[in-house]
């Protein structure tokens, strides 16, 4: 979908203070023109498609390719929110080289708008020569679900002293490197409130509490798309998978008594006499 879009980074970047940021993760162009539809200004091509799509344990299994596949899906069903690709794992550890062309592919043959990569302080240099060629980055600090076997499990971020200050100092180092948004993910609510305030860029909660710029959950977990038991800090906003149980069970018990199809459902009669 060509054009000019309602929403940029620049526009992001100034709605802090303005007005709360509803983010979301989307993996498909159905989903995406829903989403884009409704309004919703940022929609993240997460790696967790590696989980909620593509059945994996964790998103370590995501390749460049499952995410082009997937970020030029959800760039063809979006007109006028900001399309962001994660970065998968390995895709920007390497080298900063190799970071900058699997970056660039994302834009030049996904058509997303910008890029989301993991980690502080440690990515800042790769971050500021990504923006520096005319690459957005959307920052990833507090909980990074790539590192996850470094971490021990899918735990709560900034809970000591020194780990706070530590969130707050990758913050700005990441606002300093030119990211345009942050993602903080699974802190405490007064840390988050800490690591908010001090930068000019919006901070996005992934259960990081009220006082960020903005939200983002996983589709999957905001529809109740999925049967596992979602992390404390989902709010499921329907509950589809029942829907769409329902749905099945309805019509394999229709098509099994001949309730499906009806005389509406089929094409007028040829009018042809059998052989
Ligand atoms: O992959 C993902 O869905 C994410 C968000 C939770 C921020 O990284």
């Amino acid at each position: 979908m060509g054009g000019m879009k309602t929403w940029n980074v620049a526009k992001i970047k100034a709605s802090k203070g303005v007005c709360k940021l509803a983010c979301i993760t989307v993996y498909d162009y159905a989903f995406a023109r829903l989403a884009d539809a409704a309004g919703l200004p940022l929609l993240l091509v997460g790696d967790s498609v590696g989980m909620t799509v593509l059945g994996h344990a964790s998103t370590l299994p995501v390749t460049m390719g499952d995410m082009l596949h997937h970020t030029a899906a959800v760039a063809r069903g979006t007109r006028d929110a900001l399309v962001v690709a994660d970065m998968p794992f390995l895709s920007y550890q390497i080298s900063d080289a190799e970071a900058v062309r699997n970056a660039g592919r994302f834009l030049q043959e996904a058509g997303a708008d910008a890029v989301k990569i993991e980690g502080g302080t440690l990515r800042a240099g790769l971050i500021r020569t990504l923006t520096q060629n005319g690459i957005p980055v959307l920052g990833h600090i507090g909980l990074t679900p790539q590192s996850v076997n470094v971490i021990g499990g899918y735990k709560v971020q900034g809970k000591t002293r020194e780990a706070a200050e530590q969130l707050v100092a990758d913050a700005q180092a990441l606002e300093e490197a030119g990211v345009f948004a942050i993602v903080l993910e699974c802190t405490p609510p007064d840390i988050a409130a800490m690591v908010t305030a001090a930068v000019a860029v919006p901070v996005i909660s992934v259960g990081a509490g009220p006082a960020c710029d903005g939200q983002m959950l996983v589709l999957h977990d905001l529809l109740g798309l999925s049967d596992n038991k979602p992390a404390k800090f989902v709010k499921p906003y329907a509950a589809l998978a029942d829907t769409v149980r329902a749905a099945f069970r309805t019509y394999a018990a229709e098509v099994q008594s001949g309730a499906f199809p009806e005389p509406g459902h089929c094409y007028a009669p040829s009018g042809i006499p059998p052989p």
